[in-house]
């Protein structure tokens, strides 16, 4: 595998960060991950706009434009043979003395790039359709910022693989907050699609936006509100969105089942949609 880092395309395991690296020691950086479908990224532009705001909101300078960005990650998928996967993108403040505060003078963003195989349209998860769990959602205060800062999130993915399901829902004063690395949604007994608005509580999520145009220009009814946690066993449906998942039907939460335990028909339009729109 081929890897990109500080301006190199280099075998992976020979791509290698200082120790004194502020990401290693800080977790000093941000991060995006996008999809690459048919050799193309998926939804690309919105990507790289919010891997900007996240360098804009932590104070590190962008090292490149969008168009450059989307070359470097064209070439790596490209050098990779990959036509189905993820591009992950790593930005940290770089390599300084270790010190909280930011470094003085100049000091160059490190840069990191990777490629992973998978099949994300043949994902056998969405034909039975995934369980999920709730966990107390434990990040800080700006989850609307991608940071490598992704402890809580280990947590709850690992209490998740523990009990047999795929995603934790994280859950904050009664209601749930997003998954631990996707945008949750619901299906009323009503029919509507439910999801958090935006706010710092949050991660917008980039499937999320497009999922919610499609369903508006398809005409499906959809809400921007709080999900109350006991709102999800009564729910007709549930599915989360990401990059990795695109949209991923949820049939059972803390062991209780949705519905008839199968993938619901919203959430199995909305992944077909998803597809045609990605493609
Ligand atoms: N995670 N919320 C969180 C906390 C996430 O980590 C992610 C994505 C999302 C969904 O965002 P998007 O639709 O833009 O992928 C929501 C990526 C896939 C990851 O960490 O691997």
């Amino acid at each position: 595998r081929t890897a990109y880092l500080n301006g190199t395309f280099l075998p992976l395991d020979e791509a290698r960060v200082p120790v004194m690296d502020r990401g290693f020691l800080f977790a000093d950086g941000i991060y995006e991950v996008a999809a690459v479908l048919g050799g193309r990224l998926v939804d690309n532009a919105a990507h790289l706009a919010r891997l900007d705001r996240s360098l804009s909101e932590i104070g590190i300078r962008n090292p490149h434009t969008a168009e450059e960005w989307e070359r470097l990650e064209t070439e790596l998928a490209t050098r990779n043979g990959l036509t189905e996967g993820l591009v992950y993108i790593q930005v940290t403040r770089g390599v300084a003395e270790r010190d909280f505060s930011f470094p003085k003078g100049a000091v160059a963003p490190t840069v990191t790039m990777f490629t992973q195989e998978k099949s994300i349209v043949a994902n056998p998860l969405a034909e039975t359709g995934a369980k999920a769990i709730t966990v107390p959602d434990l990040r800080w205060k700006r989850r609307d910022i991608k940071s490598v800062a992704l402890l809580a999130q280990v947590i709850a993915k690992q209490q998740a693989a523990e009990a047999g399901a795929a995603e934790a829902f994280m859950v904050e004063d009664g209601v749930v907050t997003e998954g631990s690395s996707s945008s949750v949604f619901i299906v009323t007994k009503a029919g509507a699609i439910v999801t958090r608005p935006l706010s710092h509580a949050l991660l917008p999520g980039i499937t999320r936006a497009a999922v919610l145009a499609l369903a508006a220009e398809t005409g499906l009814a959809f809400e921007e509100r709080l999900i109350n946690a006991r709102e999800l066993p009564e729910a007709a449906e549930a599915f989360y969105t990401s990059a990795s998942a695109f949209v991923m039907p949820v049939v059972e939460i803390d062991g209780q089942t949705l519905g008839d335990g199968r993938p619901g028909p919203v959430a199995r339009r909305l992944r077909e949609l998803y597809f045609a729109f990605a493609e």
